[in-house]
């Protein structure tokens, strides 16, 4: 008999519902909140909001996408944390109010290791299922930048991880000072596109082991556009695409420098990558090209599942209730929930 999970997440500004079945997707539903554009970042209360108003929706669409009821559900698997606690408090009650009516039980789940299995989500019957242990996850998002060891479906080991910034962050934050919309990621992969990536240096951390840190890049980037403005008034618009290339360019070289120190640490081969700033194109070209030079394998998610999504969620709620990992009724969400804690139940 095949097993069925709807999931759901709301940990930061998308409400999305998917349900899984086995291993394969039947729907996956994202409202991404766009209040947040003209704030320039997200507004935690209105992200709360913004969930409440979409979510019986979004859960009701990807039901009725998969062309399944909710009695035929096996569990609800919904994001526990990490993220803004208002808004997981949408997702949590909600699947908390589905499972008691229902009786459906509860998985609660860590939002990051619906990242780090993303890779591996399908749509498709002839899309094989691959799942290669141990491998390798690039974790990048606007919250996290770390160099996750994949050991199995639920065992995970952080060999790496920023000592401030995330590398999402480090995008926007450029990205906003340049007057440009938020999030900043896609739009300086958009401009970057037809930029000269070296036009502009930027400073690049020297941090011993496998941690990451983008302040000082970050610092660099401040500076050298203050102390050009104030040569020229218009440099901004004038260089623009040259800015986002040669910035994203030494945003990659960090991740990747990262990366390849930790194959060489570990001599692990099978590499995955995940987490929004993953949908990079010039990112996932010098990650690719990377790989078939040094003869790693290649695990690129889905640009669809590089956000966050509930299909990731489910997934991982499909490998928990396999192994009997359902949630008491009393689990409370967590905005700072620990990446190895799995038994959080
Ligand atoms: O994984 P995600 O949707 O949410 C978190 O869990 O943080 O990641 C959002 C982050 C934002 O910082 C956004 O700017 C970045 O992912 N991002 C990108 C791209 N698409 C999204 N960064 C660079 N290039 C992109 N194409
Ligand atoms: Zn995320």
């Amino acid at each position: 008999m095949s097993l069925k999970i709807l999931g759901i997440e709301s940990s930061c500004d998308d409400t999305s519902a998917s349900v899984l079945c086995d291993t394969k997707l039947h729907s996956n539903v994202i409202n991404t909140q766009q209040i947040h554009e003209k704030y320039g970042g997200v507004v935690p209360e209105l992200a709360s909001r913004a969930h409440q108003q979409n979510i019986i929706l979004v859960v009701k669409e990807a039901l009725s996408l998969a062309n399944t009821k909710l009695s035929e559900i096996d569990a609800i698997a919904f994001t526990l944390g990490p993220g803004l606690l208002g808004s997981l408090m949408v997702g949590a009650s909600f699947a908390k109010g589905l499972s008691v009516s229902t009786g459906i039980p509860l998985v609660g789940v860590n939002h990051l290791h619906g990242h780090v299995l993303a890779h591996m989500l399908r749509e498709k019957d002839e899309d094989a299922f691959v799942a290669k242990f141990p491998y390798l996850c690039l974790l990048v998002s606007g919250g996290h930048t770390q160099i996750v060891l994949v050991k199995d479906y639920l065992s995970y080991e952080i060999l790496g991880k920023t000592i401030d910034d995330a590398a999402g962050e480090a995008f926007d934050k450029c990205a906003k000072v340049m007057g440009l919309g938020y999030p900043g990621g896609p739009v300086i992969d958009r401009l970057a596109q037809i930029g000269n990536k070296d036009r502009f240096s930027f400073n690049k951390p020297r941090i011993d082991g496998l941690d990451f840190s983008f302040s000082g890049f970050k610092t660099s980037f401040l500076y050298s556009l203050r102390d050009n403005l104030k040569q020229n008034s218009a440099f901004v618009e004038q260089n623009i695409n040259d800015l986002a290339a040669s910035l994203q360019k030494t945003i990659i070289e960090i991740l990747l420098d990262k990366l390849v120190k930790a194959v060489k640490l570990t001599g692990i081969t099978q590499i995955a990558i995940s987490g929004g700033v993953s949908a990079n194109s010039g990112l996932r070209k010098e990650l690719s090209d990377l790989a078939f030079a040094q003869n790693w394998n290649l695990h690129l998610p889905k640009i669809k599942y590089t956000t966050d999504n509930a299909a990731m969620i489910a997934l991982v709620g499909h490998f928990m209730y396999l192994c009997g990992k359902i949630s008491d009724p009393d689990v409370v969400p967590q905005a700072r929930l620990d990446f190895l804690n799995i038994n959080v139940l």
